[in-house]
Order: C-alpha cells, then sequence, then structure tokens
C-alpha cells in the first residue's frame, strides 16, 4: 500500500511538472503562466478538483512511445468561480507544445460531457501547436470529437474560450464555436493557416500577430471578444465576465446580493441629445446612467463601434444591452454591426438574459460595398434575431429610428414587451430632408418651399407621438426617469413566458 502511494505521489509530481523546469522557465520567459498557474488564478483557491491527471497517449509512431507526460498536455476538472460551478481544461504547452492527442482530446470530451449533464460552463485554456503532428488522423479526429461537443452543448451551457498561445489551423475551430473568445496580446494568435503558407499561396508578407494576433482579431476580424495585456488581466476579467452568466440555458441569470436599488432620476440625462440631430453623443454615457453602479461589460469595443453590446445589471439581475452609438457612423447599421448584434441577441436569448435595446439609428448604411457585401443577408441576421428572441425585451429610441432599422431594433412589431421613447425620438421612414427631397421633388429648386416642407414633415412624423398613437410605443418618457421605468419593466417581465412554435430550428439567414 505505502509503494502505491509512494507511485502515485510520484506520477502526481510528474504530472504537476508537465514538460520540466527548463520548458516552465521558457513559458515563464514568454510572459506567460503555465496551464496549472492559469486555473489556479481562474478558480477559487483550493476547489480545483483535477481529472485524468494519468492519462497517457498511446502512439508509438516516430519516437513518441519514450515520450510520456501524465495528462497529457493538458489539465482538466472542476472547480468553482466566485462559488458557481465551471468545467475547465487548460493547454500545457511546456507538453508536446500543448499539442492535441487522441488521449488529450478524450480528456477534454469527458469533461464537457460531464459538464452538459450537470448544466455547467465550460471555459477552455487553450494554448496548443494544434493538431499532435506523430498522431496523424486520431487527432484529427479528436478535434472532431471537440468539435461535436461544442455544437451540441451550444446555447445549453456557456462555453468560453480564452486564447493564451498558438491557436492555428483545426485548432482554431473549437473556440470559434464557443459563445465568446477572449485573447491575451502579443502572446496569442488564431489563424487557419500560418504566416508561411500565405506567403506560398498569396505571397502576402505578414508576421503571426498581424494575421491572427488579439489585436487583429479584436478591432479587423471580430473573432474575437476581448483582448487584455497579460494572462492576469485576462483571467481576473473572465472571473468578472463569468459573474452574468446563467450556469445554464435551465437557470435565470445570477442575482448579485447587495445591488444598487434606486429609482432616483438622473437629471443630466434630460440634456443627452443635443438639439441639433445630426450632432452625435455618447450612448456609453446612457448605458452608464441607467445600470447598476454604471458598469458596463462591453464587448468587442473595437469592432464595429457604431453598435455597442456587453452586460449589465438593472436591480441585481443581468441585462444584455445592445445599442446603437451615435459617435461612429452616426449610429448606422452596417454588416459587422448586425452581426456583432446578432449574435449577442442570440446568446441572450438562449441563456435567459433580458435584452434592453437603446436605439438612435438613421438606417442602414448605403453603398455598393454594403451591397456587394450582403447587407440584405446580413442585415437580416439581426431582424431575425430579434424576432426570434423570447426573453424579455425591453426597448428605448432616444432619437432616431429611421427606415427598416426601426423595424430591426427591438421593435414593438418584433414582440418588444416594452418600447419607451424619449420625447426627443424621431421615428419615421427617413429623416425630413431625404424625405422632402423625393416626396416634393418637383419644388427642390426653391430652398424657402423645401424648408417649409421640411418643417411641415418633421412636425408630423419627426417625432414619437404617431407611433405613441398607434401603441407602437407604450410611452413617452422623460430621460431622467428612463433607470425607473426601465428597471420596472423588466421587474414585471421577470416571469415572462412566450414560446415559437415547434420546429426542429428555424433557418437564420447566415
Ligand atoms: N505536434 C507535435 N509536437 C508539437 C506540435 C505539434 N503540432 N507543435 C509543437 N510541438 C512541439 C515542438 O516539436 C517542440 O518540441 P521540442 O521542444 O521537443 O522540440 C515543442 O512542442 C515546442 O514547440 P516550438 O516549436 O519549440 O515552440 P514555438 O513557440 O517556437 O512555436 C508553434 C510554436 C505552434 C508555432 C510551432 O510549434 C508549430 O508551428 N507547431 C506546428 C503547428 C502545426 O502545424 N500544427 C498542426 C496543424 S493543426
Amino acid at each position: 500500500m505505502k509503494e502505491i502511494i509512494q507511485q502515485l505521489e510520484a506520477k502526481r509530481e510528474l504530472a504537476r511538472l508537465g514538460g520540466g523546469q527548463k520548458r516552465i522557465a521558457a513559458q515563464h520567459s514568454k510572459g506567460k503562466l503555465t496551464a496549472r498557474e492559469r486555473i489556479e488564478l481562474l478558480l477559487d483557491a483550493g476547489t480545483f478538483e483535477e481529472w485524468d491527471m494519468f492519462v497517457e497517449h498511446r502512439c508509438h509512431d516516430f519516437g513518441m512511445a519514450d515520450q510520456t507526460v501524465p495528462g497529457d498536455g493538458v489539465v482538466t476538472g472542476y472547480g468553482m468561480i466566485n462559488g458557481r460551478l465551471v468545467f475547465v481544461f487548460s493547454q500545457d504547452f511546456t507538453v508536446l507544445g500543448g499539442s492535441l492527442s487522441e488521449a488529450h482530446a478524450e480528456k477534454i470530451c469527458k469533461i464537457m460531457d460531464q459538464a452538459l449533464k450537470v448544466g455547467a460552463p465550460v471555459i477552455g485554456l487553450n494554448d496548443s501547436g494544434g493538431a499532435r503532428i506523430q498522431e496523424g488522423v486520431a487527432s484529427l479526429g479528436g478535434y472532431a470529437e471537440i468539435f461535436q461537443r461544442n455544437v451540441t452543448a451550444s446555447g445549453v451551457i456557456p462555453q468560453i474560450s480564452l486564447i493564451m498561445g498558438p491557436s492555428a489551423g483545426g485548432a482554431v475551430y473549437s473556440p470559434a464555436l464557443t459563445d465568446f473568445i477572449f485573447m491575451v496580446k502579443d502572446s496569442s494568435y488564431m489563424f487557419v493557416t500560418g504566416p508561411e503558407v500565405v506567403k506560398t499561396v498569396t505571397h502576402e508578407d505578414v508576421t503571426a500577430e498581424e494575421l491572427g494576433g488579439a489585436i487583429t482579431h479584436s478591432t479587423i476580424s471580430g473573432v474575437c471578444d476581448l483582448a487584455f495585456d497579460n494572462d492576469v488581466d485576462a483571467i481576473m476579467m473572465l472571473r468578472r465576465f463569468f459573474n452574468y452568466l446563467p450556469l445554464s440555458n435551465r437557470e435565470k441569470p445570477p442575482m448579485i446580493n447587495g445591488a444598487q436599488r434606486t429609482e432616483e432620476p438622473d437629471y443630466s440625462l434630460d440634456t443627452l441629445v443635443p438639439s441639433n440631430p445630426n450632432q452625435p453623443y455618447d450612448m456609453k454615457e446612457l448605458i452608464g446612467k441607467i445600470v447598476d453602479d454604471g458598469e458596463f461589460f462591453e464587448l468587442q469595443p473595437d469592432y464595429a463601434k457604431n453598435i455597442l453590446i456587453g452586460f449589465a445589471r438593472m436591480e441585481g439581475r443581468s441585462i444584455g444591452i445592445v445599442a446603437n452609438q451615435p459617435l461612429v457612423l452616426a449610429g448606422c447599421l452596417d454588416i459587422k454591426a448586425s452581426i456583432k448584434a446578432a449574435r449577442f441577441v442570440r446568446f441572450c436569448d438562449a441563456f435567459n438574459i433580458p435584452v434592453v435595446t437603446l436605439v438612435d439609428v438613421p438606417g442602414f448604411m448605403p453603398g455598393t460595398s454594403q451591397e456587394y457585401g450582403g447587407i440584405i443577408k446580413h442585415g437580416a441576421k439581426l431582424l431575425y434575431a430579434y424576432a426570434d428572441c423570447t426573453v424579455p425585451k425591453v426597448t428605448l429610441i432616444t432619437r432616431k429610428a429611421y427606415g427598416g432599422a426601426y423595424d430591426v431594433m427591438a421593435s414593438k412589431h418584433l414582440r418588444g414587451d416594452v418600447n419607451f421613447a424619449w420625447p426627443s425620438a424621431e421615428i419615421a421612414v427617413m429623416g425630413p430632408k431625404g424625405a422632402v427631397e423625393i416626396i416634393f421633388r418637383e419644388e427642390k429648386s426653391d430652398p424657402a418651399k423645401i424648408t417649409a416642407r421640411e418643417a411641415e414633415y418633421k412636425a408630423k412624423f419627426a417625432n414619437p407621438f404617431v407611433a405613441g398613437r398607434r401603441g407602437y410605443i407604450d410611452d413617452v418618457i422623460l430621460p431622467h426617469e428612463t433607470r425607473k421605468r426601465i428597471s420596472r419593466s423588466l421587474a414585471m417581465l421577470k416571469d415572462k413566458v412566450l414560446t415559437n412554435p415547434p420546429r426542429k430550428h428555424g433557418n437564420i439567414p447566415l
């Protein structure tokens, strides 16, 4: 017995050492933490329950028989984040570059299966040189087993990927299937084909960082939701982020104890919207003034900045916020913004998180690049997401809600539960200038007449009352009472039940 215990301890020690001190030092010298250090930071102290520490690969080719390390390059198990259950895998770059063998994949699949059964999120800490080359198709099969589980778990348990090293080739597709991707600047990258292949095929000279670094994916491609300076920042923010999410689609979003409960008016909001309709203002200011403690956990802040998405709380309960940002492209909806917001709405809907939509939208972005790029199809994604969504939807129009974009942005017609407008709202097919130039084309050469027509149009449509008369707007509210009115609406909607007709699944325009 004593001998077995000694063997056990020795094996554990070996597993904890991963690829050995030299490789751990190399990992640190790149500014990266090890797989185990990352788990330690992520989970509440002392809560990690490790599984499969003794798993080894089964490959005998290319001299692999004597290259076994217990654990096989990935640390897996479960633990707690702020007292809530989470499953985690953390790839160990010190063991064969964190490469994914069949056994390594089986370990990941095991915790994914268990997470799905018990209804708890999976967090993947990715740091891997990809498929283990010596194993060939066995490791490719391992990836596909993970992909299948990512898809089966989609919309059932939240899945979050933290990219903390390489993620190339097939390895990118598991994170891509998860709900959120966070990356670390300078030490992580994601691409389907690396710089060498790119050079051969397209003759482009590009570094790994330029091709798939955190900055690239958080500003150009939109693949990544947030980019952080280092491992510690990324993990600490992930812990905060986790608090907004329910553990599964069986739960309501978590309630934070001791939450801010105030219906205090904020009079500064009465002057937020400038009197000149072409002058922008910062929608983030409104968000900051209506949510608990002014805390807005924004996602994709540097991508498609004309729309804002992120989580916040009202009276302690998580909400998703989607808001046009008049500061960028006047808050127009374009391809990127539509996709960004659509996916977020779908996440909120899948996980019972109410959606609050703040609208100031002059329409869809015109132009050949948008039309050729398929704005029709991509804009329809957002429309579809809102229309399909059954969680509580509260909408506030602060200023412009023009054209098709009015319909799209969680309007009454798309089963908006509570639709408010500020007195400054203008709900119309288009702005007065554009409208008059079309309807009164023959008077175009007479500026006095045109000005009068504009005033006439504005008086008729550029206000919230036409929509109000038809019940499309439930109430015109004063800006300073916005927090009170929205949070009361959310409280009223707390136990809302709405279901879509039975179907295998809808066919969202992809
Ligand atoms: N399979 C097997 N071993 C791998 C591996 C893989 N996919 N990726 C890395 N390794 C091993 C390396 O052989 C090296 O082993 P060694 O220290 O015994 O020599 C160790 O992991 C560390 O890799 P190294 O290349 O020294 O690290 P790096 O930081 O300089 O480079 C990569 C990292 C990921 C860019 C590089 O390892 C690489 O290109 N790997 C192959 C990527 C790939 O094509 N994967 C298959 C497609 S999915």
